[in-house]
């Protein structure tokens, strides 16, 4: 690629060009953010891909989330600047393994977050993301048996503060799972006025000592609107670029993890680059594409979370 290339200014040529959009979530790296049509959680980039009027939608996040959108939009093309942006926590949940779970359990109805596969999709009654899994719990009747997969600390969370108790799939994401209850403790005496604040993707212990839980819109919503002047971020790195842009007068720090060496960056996330994203618009590929009766199998669950969360 030419380096005196400007991008910025290219994507935007490509966006009217292609009537294409861009959709980021908040972990991407800063300059794709900025020059994203939409930022947000898991939540509001499913809102932003099912109402969208562009021909072409550029994913600039992980592979569920693209195939998430592909789902909505069956006649769209769906790029993704990087096919080896996956998950972790979607890949400790393998559709076959989890058929064979779900059949061991057939009086439970199965609650999934959305970072999960197609296939898994395909076997769930509803989804849910961070922002709206406690409201769509609370709609099943106190008895209902659930299964909740595949995150088990989203779940635990859920189960804690629903007085549920769900069965779960015992999967984590690696990026929220790395962050020390010594080191952040030690952290909250050294800023007494800190809040902190916590993904529910986070271990237990971590968020039992959590100031404020929510997913990613809701931690941010959180430190523009709560009067600290300090906070402590247990998520990852990516959602700090818009508390700062959003409060410049705030101090924003990150959750050490347990291990020094490493970070809170999602490798996943952080496989997309400005490159890549102006490459994926470019050629028009890599795309998503997914067989029509998988796709229907999984739209059904997210199309229900989507009229819940209307
Ligand atoms: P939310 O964007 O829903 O907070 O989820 C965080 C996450 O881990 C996405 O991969
Ligand atoms: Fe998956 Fe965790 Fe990365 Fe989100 S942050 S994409 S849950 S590995």
């Amino acid at each position: 690629l030419d380096p005196t290339l400007d991008l910025f200014a290219e994507i935007e040529r490509l966006k009217k060009e292609k009537n294409a959009v861009v959709l980021a979530h908040y972990y991407q790296e800063p300059d794709i953010q900025d020059v994203a049509d939409y930022i947000g959680d898991s939540l509001g980039l499913a809102q932003q891909a099912e109402k969208t009027t562009a021909d072409m939608i550029v994913f600039a996040g992980v592979h569920f989330m693209a195939e998430t959108a592909k789902i909505l939009n069956p006649t769209k093309k769906v790029v993704i600047p990087d096919l080896m942006a996956g998950c972790s926590l979607s890949d400790s949940c393998p559709p076959p393994l989890f058929k064979r779970f779900k059949e061991e359990h057939p009086d439970h109805i199965v609650v999934s977050y959305i970072n999960c596969s197609a296939g898994i999709k395909a076997l769930s009654d509803v989804i849910v993301t961070s922002s709206n899994a406690r409201v769509i719990v609370d709609s099943f009747p106190k008895d209902q048996k659930i299964i909740f997969a595949p995150d088990k600390n989203l779940g635990g969370y859920i189960n804690k503060v629903t007085g549920r108790d769900m069965l779960l799939w015992n999967g984590a994401c690696m990026v929220h799972e790395i962050f020390s209850l010594e080191k952040i403790t030690k952290l909250k005496q050294r800023h007494p006025n800190a809040k902190f604040i916590a993904h529910p993707e986070c271990e237990e212990p971590v968020l039992r000592i959590a100031d404020y839980i929510g997913s990613t819109t809701g931690l941010l919503k959180f430190t523009q609107t709560d009067p600290a002047n300090e906070f402590i971020v247990a998520t990852e790195t990516g959602i700090l670029h818009q508390m700062m842009k959003s409060s410049p007068g705030k101090t924003f720090i990150p959750a050490p993890p347990t291990n020094s060496c490493a970070c809170n960056d999602c490798p996943h996330m952080k496989l997309n680059s400005l490159e890549k994203l102006y490459l994926c618009m470019e050629y028009e590929t890599p795309d998503i594409n997914m067989d029509e009766e998988l796709r229907l199998a999984a739209k059904k669950p997210i199309d229900r979370m989507l009229e819940i969360s209307a």
